[in-house]
Order: C-alpha cells, then sequence, then structure tokens
C-alpha cells in the first residue's frame, strides 16, 4: 500500500459535460487511474452559474457510481468572466508575506466588485524592468460562485480540498506534458460548449488568461436555426453524424459560418493581450475542450488566424494502464485537459 503512489483527484464541472480524472503519483511521474465523464441537460449550468443545483448534484453522484470513484476529496474549476477576475499588475517590490498583508487594499482598485465578496490570490511572477517594481498575477474569485459549486459537490459527497481557475488548470497540464520552448509565447484554448479559456504562456509562465462566454454550442444552435433540428439531433450531426435526413456535408457551411465566430473570439482575446505587451507574437495555439473535437476546427484557425495550431494531449507524459481503450481515450483526451490540470493540484500549492 505504501508504494501505490499518491492519487489526486480532478473535476471539472463544465456546462455540458461532469469530467472526472484520477491521477496516481508514481515515483517516477504519472499514471493515469481514472479518466470518466457523464454528460448534463442542457441549462443545469448558464454563464459559469449553477441554476439547477439539486439536479447538479445527482448527476454528480450518478458519475461517482458509474466510475466507480473511491475517493473523498477533489480539486474543482471555476471560470467565466461574470465571476473570475484575473490580472497581471505591478507592484512595488515586497515580499510574499508582505503581499499577503496588504494584498485586499492593492486588489481593490482591479477587482469591479465589492473586495469583501470575493477571494483574492496571487502570485509573484518577478521582478519588473522598472527598478524596485515587480509583476504580479492577481486572482479574484466571486465568493458566492465559489459556495455555489463546493456545495454541490458536498452534496454528492465530495470535500472539495482544492479551488483553482480553469484557465491555470491549463498551464498545469502543459506543464506537465510538454517542453517549454523558450522565448516562443503560446496560447492554451479551451473551447467548451459555452465558455472558451484563454491561457497565454511565456517561457511556460503564465501572462495572460481570459474567459470569454462561447463556445462550440454555437456550432449547435447554428445547425438547428439552418435545419430546423432538436438539440440532441443537432449535437449529433455535429460530430459529423446523418441525422434527420441531413448529411454532414449539408451541414459543412453552416459549421463553417459558427467556427468564424469561435475564431472571431479566439483572434479578439489574443489582440487583447497584444494591447497590453506590444511586440508580443502568438507563435502556436494549443487547442483543447470539446471545442478541439470539432470536425475540421483546428485546421479552419489555423488558416483563418495564421497561426501553428496544436490539439493538446494531456495525457502524452501520463502512462495510460492497459486496462484503458487507449485509442478511444487518446480520441477524445482534449475533453480532459482542465481535469487533468486540476488532478495535478495539491492543496497548499501555489
Ligand atoms: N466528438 C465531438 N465532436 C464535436 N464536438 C464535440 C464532440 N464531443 C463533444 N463535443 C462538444 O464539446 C462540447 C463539450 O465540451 P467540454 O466538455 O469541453 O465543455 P464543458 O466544459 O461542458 O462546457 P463549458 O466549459 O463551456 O461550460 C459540447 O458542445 C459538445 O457538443
Ligand atoms: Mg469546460
Amino acid at each position: 500500500m505504501f508504494f501505490g503512489g499518491k492519487t489526486s483527484f480532478g473535476l471539472d464541472i463544465g456546462s455540458s459535460y461532469i469530467k472526472a480524472v484520477q491521477l496516481r503519483e508514481k515515483r517516477r511521474g504519472f499514471e493515469l487511474d481514472l479518466f470518466d465523464f457523464i454528460q448534463l441537460p442542457p441549462e443545469l449550468i448558464v454563464d459559469g452559474s449553477i441554476i439547477d443545483s439539486m439536479r447538479l448534484a445527482e448527476a454528480l453522484k450518478e458519475l461517482i457510481r458509474k466510475a466507480r470513484i473511491k475517493t473523498k476529496t477533489a480539486a474543482i474549476g471555476i471560470a467565466g468572466h461574470a465571476s473570475v477576475i484575473i490580472r497581471r499588475i505591478a507592484l512595488p517590490e515586497m515580499t510574499e508575506e508582505e503581499l499577503s498583508e496588504s494584498i485586499k487594499f492593492e486588489a481593490e482598485q482591479y477587482v469591479p466588485f465589492d473586495i469583501e465578496d470575493v477571494n483574492i490570490d496571487f502570485q509573484i511572477l518577478g521582478p519588473k524592468e522598472e527598478p524596485g517594481q515587480m509583476d504580479v498575477m492577481l486572482v479574484a474569485v466571486k465568493k458566492d460562485i465559489i459556495n455555489e459549486y463546493v456545495s454541490v459537490v458536498k452534496e454528492a459527497g465530495l470535500t472539495p480540498l482544492v479551488v483553482d481557475v480553469d484557465a491555470f488548470a491549463l498551464g498545469n497540464m502543459y506543464e506537465v506534458n510538454y517542453e517549454i520552448e523558450a522565448g516562443k509565447n503560446l496560447a492554451i484554448v479551451n473551447v467548451g460548449a459555452r465558455t472558451m479559456n484563454l491561457n497565454l504562456l511565456k517561457n511556460g509562465v503564465s501572462i495572460f488568461t481570459r474567459d470569454s462566454s462561447i463556445g462550440s454550442n454555437v456550432v449547435t444552435e447554428a445547425l438547428q436555426k439552418a435545419f430546423n433540428l432538436p438539440y440532441e439531433t443537432a449535437e449529433k450531426l455535429k460530430r459529423g453524424e446523418h441525422a434527420d435526413g441531413t448529411s454532414p456535408e449539408d451541414a459543412s457551411p453552416v459549421m463553417a459560418a459558427a467556427y468564424e465566430e469561435l475564431v472571431t473570439e479566439i483572434t479578439r482575446s489574443i489582440e487583447y493581450f497584444q494591447t497590453t505587451s506590444v511586440h508580443e507574437e502568438v507563435g502556436r495555439i494549443i487547442l483543447s475542450g470539446g471545442g478541439a473535437l470539432l470536425r475540421e476546427f483546428p485546421k479552419f484557425l489555423a488558416e483563418k488566424a495564421s497561426v501553428e495550431v496544436g490539439i493538446s494531449e494531456p495525457f502524452r507524459n501520463i502512462s495510460i494502464p492497459k486496462r484503458f481503450d487507449r485509442t478511444y481515450i487518446e480520441e477524445i483526451a482534449p475533453l480532459a485537459a482542465v481535469a487533468v490540470g486540476l488532478a495535478l493540484r495539491r492543496p497548499g500549492d501555489r
């Protein structure tokens, strides 16, 4: 028992799927213990807010049963521009202890909510070029949104030990799986059903993040409208299946128009970053989330945004035991990106 390694459990509660990943820490790296997910009925989570906590807790319990999840603790993630504020700010140089004392005061001007209504965390990124100044990543998350998620997870019988931000979980996923390319800026873009999280890394360190409320549901909705289809049928068509007399070929132009919207939002986020950091190019995008599985979307994005696009491989450096269907896991792996990042977190980490 003592040599089995520590396990940790990440729970990514999205608006369309709850994803669970458990990793086992071995002497040499990580091994996959569990990866499973469950689809949610629409409208349980809207704009990052939980609308129906009872049904969400039920779904989570069902996932726990179906995946035979034994662990009692989890790391969960929060996202959404309405409840998460992440800003890189310049502050006078001080120690971590000193900043812990004054962060609330410093944060006040950057947080558009009452400072008492948010939980605040920070990370000192390093000195700035101007003497006496340092770069700090400030994170503020609304307490009520944390409470919503924490109580659903507790309701399902788990204790959330870590509450992280989805964009940062993507950074952790990247760190264990990829070699850092010095000097190159890279954007990890997670395209979910209704949200998009972007984390921009420079030399492997997060320097900019942005969440938007658009996701691959725009494709589903466009198909529903164009062919007058119910949600489930449009979802099938989106995945490349024939549906109610409509072929994937018929669907292609409609999907391409919706892809444009996603591309526009991704480029907008990158331009946003560029207005704050002149002369910074983004050399590569790594796509994750369900949006990475959209037919031809990575290619479409690469052409429209003139940038190299790769699909995230969250299990690239994580060994997959033989009991798993490896081909299947690799096929849907981009869905697990945030959950893998969460599973890598330890209580007390920064
Ligand atoms: N094989 C597939 N092909 C195309 N799209 C897919 C496929 N599998 C899932 N999707 C789409 O991916 C989306 C779900 O992705 P993901 O699990 O990343 O979102 P989520 O985390 O639930 O949503 P959000 O983070 O926006 O709340 C859905 O819109 C679904 O239609
Ligand atoms: Mg998601």
